[in-house]
């Protein structure tokens, strides 16, 4: 079974929005397989999210993340890394729909409640970064 990277950010996780997050993806049909709460450093925000390291938006989005504590969980489902990207909506909360996670708990492009891996190449990754050893 294919199994994708979910991350509650601290916009969510400030809102007591965990456990509404999470029993909407299970009543998705995925199924949590790892879970924990992390404060990331500046280093370990940018090293995630370097692929962005050139974009204006850079400096705000580590800012976004070190700001209070993060919820990564590893997701199991069919079709894991394609279903939740479609399911959580798109990346500007103010553009995702009602009954979308981002659309229901983010506030605009940058506060959006929750990431997903984009490939399952970059669920690997993503995976092994939180729950490697
Ligand atoms: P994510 O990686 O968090 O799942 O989001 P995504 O693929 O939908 O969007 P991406 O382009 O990878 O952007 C990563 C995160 O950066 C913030 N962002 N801010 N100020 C801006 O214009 C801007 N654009 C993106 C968001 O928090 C976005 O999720
Ligand atoms: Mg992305």
């Amino acid at each position: 079974m294919e199994r994708t990277l979910m991350i509650v950010k601290p916009d969510a996780v400030a809102k007591n929005a965990i456990g509404q997050i999470i029993a909407r993806v299970e009543s998705e049909g995925f199924v949590v397989r790892q879970l924990r709460m992390v404060e990331l450093s500046v280093e370990r925000a940018g090293d995630f999210y370097a692929v962005h390291r050139e974009r204006p938006f850079y400096g705000e989005l580590v800012g976004f993340m070190t700001s209070g504590p993060a919820v990564p969980m590893v997701l199991e489902r069919e079709n894991a890394v394609a279903h939740l990207r479609g399911y959580i909506g798109p990346t500007n909360s103010n553009e995702a729909p009602a009954g979308t996670i981002r659309g229901d708990f983010g506030t605009d492009v940058q506060f959006n409640a929750v990431h997903a891996s984009d490939s399952t190449d970059n669920a690997a990754i993503e995976i092994e970064f939180f729950f490697g050893e």
